[in-house]
Parts: structure tokens; sequence; C-alpha cells
């Protein structure tokens, strides 16, 4: 069926290292079809998570390496590092630390040289493309911070990929409280190179949010918004959290984003050097200064 080839080639468009290609009609069809018919609503908002003590994302020892001999960089440097389960947690460091590049990989999206993954109970390492790719559309929302929009499709169809791929209803309730939280209500029939980077930002976070994944992954989400708006996609990532018991790992430069996150883990040169329980905007700015240094 058209629609399988058309999910892997998706999902290497939602890759952050992969160019965008490809034209995505039939696909599009699909789409429309699948997100049509006006399913029922069986169950109120089901609760995901586990108790907290469990984790939702464990990675244990990870190398990663970039380039060869002299210009090789290593941004991940043995790095372990776990994250509890329906907890909202931020993740701070200095420019070029390896938070995008632990992102990628805790989300399956890059692949580290050595080391594990496991979310949602399953070992990353080792798994299959596919394998791969079915993990990540039933337990993986991603924000990047390059947005990863599809060019050819409106901000609606951005919105609902995730859900058509993962062959899911969409609760039209929800998504018309995102849509209205987000402000994207009149821009649904955009496509991305009509809407401003924080247009397109809001309708990546909405991307990740409608689909309800078990964990969410958000690198810098709110480094394009205005404040007010930034300050809405931190109230619906708490939400996500606190409202539908989903994990958050949230990349941020912003200690007073990072101050609405219940820990902070704090990456520095490639490694964990830090695990701050509620800390305060002060107390992060604090060691942000000292990482810095
Ligand atoms: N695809 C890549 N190819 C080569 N170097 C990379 C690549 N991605 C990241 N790097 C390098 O790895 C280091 C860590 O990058 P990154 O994870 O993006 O840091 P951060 O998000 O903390 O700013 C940087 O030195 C960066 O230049
Ligand atoms: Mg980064």
């Amino acid at each position: 069926m058209i629609l399988l080839h058309l999910q892997d080639e998706v999902q290497t468009l939602l890759r952050p290292d992969v160019p965008r290609h490809g034209a995505l009609i039939a696909w599009k069809q699909s789409l429309h079809q699948l997100s049509e018919p006006d399913h029922e609503r069986t169950d109120a908002y089901p609760m995901t998570a586990a108790p907290a003590v469990l984790s939702a994302v464990q990675a244990e020892a990870l190398n990663k390496t970039y380039g060869t001999g002299d210009a090789a960089v290593h941004p991940l440097k043995d790095l372990s590092v776990s994250f509890p389960a329906a907890k909202f947690t931020a993740v701070m460091g200095p420019s070029g630390s390896g938070k995008s590049t632990l992102m990628h990989v805790l989300a399956g999206l890059d692949v580290p040289d050595s080391g594990s993954v496991v979310v949602g109970g399953t070992q990353l390492t080792g798994l299959s493309d596919n394998q791969l790719t079915k993990v990540r559309r039933e337990n993986i929302g991603f924000v990047f911070q390059a947005y990863n929009l599809v060019p050819s499709m409106t901000a609606r169809e951005n919105i609902l990929l995730p859900s058509a791929l993962g062959g899911q209803a969409v609760d039209r309730d929800f998504l018309a409280a995102v849509l209205e939280r987000l402000g994207l209500t009149d821009r649904l029939g955009h496509r991305p190179f009509e809407l401003s980077g924080g247009q397109q930002q809001r309708v990546a976070v909405a991307r990740a949010l409608v689909a309800r994944p078990s964990v969410i992954f958000a690198d810098e989400p709110t480094g394009n918004l205005d404040q007010t708006t930034g300050a809405e996609v931190l109230r619906l990532l708490r939400a996500a959290v606190d409202e539908f018991g989903q994990t958050v790992i949230m990349v941020t430069h912003d200690v007073n984003a990072a101050a609405q996150a219940d820990r902070t883990v704090l990456l520095a040169d490639g490694r964990v050097v830090d695990t701050l329980d509620q800390p305060s905007a002060a107390d992060l700015a604090a060691v942000m200064v000292e990482v810095a240094a």
C-alpha cells in the first residue's frame, strides 16, 4: 500500500539530518481520508504513565563522535542519564555541550557509537529501521530546533501527520484546545513558508502534542517565540505532564523556562555534570555561570 512507503519517506523527512525531498501528493490524499471520519471518543484522557519512580527514558554510557582525526568532535562522552516518567525535565548546558545530539540519540533519530537507550521499556539499540520507526511513532513526539515541518503540507496536515502515520484517531476536542491555546486556529490552511518562525514552531509543538506520545522531546521550543506564546507553550508542556501523564524532556537556554520543569539536567562538554530538583530560576542562573566558566 502506498501509505506504507510514504510513512518511511515522511519519517525520513522528519529526521533532523536528512535533506527534505519528494512530493507527497498521494500521501496527502490518504491523510485526508484518515483524518476525516469523526471517531467516537470512548474514553476520557487516559493516563499512559507508570509511577514516577520508573524511567521513561534511560541512557547508559553513550558515546557519539562526528568526523575523524583532527576534525573529530565528541559531543557525547560516556553519558548516562535517566528521565523519570510523568515528569518534566529541562536539559541545560552551554552551546555545543551536546544537548541536541543527546535528544536526537534518545529519540532514535541518531545512532550512538556505543551505549544504550531504552524508551518506554524498549531498547533502541539493535532495532531494525522498521522497528525503530514503530517505536518512535508510538512513543515519541519531537519538537525540533529547526521546526522540520513538511514544506508541501499545510499547518493542519503537518499537525495531523504523526496521528495519521500511527493510524490513530485524533481527539478533536483536544486538537481544538491545543490549536486555540497556541493561536493557530486561523493558520491551519497555511504552508510553512507562509508562516513566521514563531508560528512554525507552534505548529511543530502542536504536531508533537496531538498524537499524545508517552515521551515528548523539545529542543529549545521557546527559543523563537515571543514571551506570551513561549509561556503558552510551556503551559502546554506542563499540562502534558500534569494532566496526561506524559514525560517531557526540554532543552532550553532560558532559566525561567527551565524553572517550570520538575528537574533540570545540566550538561557540559558531553557529560551530565549536575541534576537539580525543583531549582529556581536564580539557582539555575548560578549553576549556568559555573559551567560556562
Ligand atoms: N551532524 C553533525 N556533524 C558534525 N558535527 C556535529 C553535528 N551535530 C553536532 N555536531 C557538533 O557536536 C557538538 C555538539 O553539538 P550539539 O549537540 O548541537 O550541541 P548543543 O545542542 O548543546 O548546542 C558541536 O561541536 C557541534 O558542532
Ligand atoms: Mg542544540
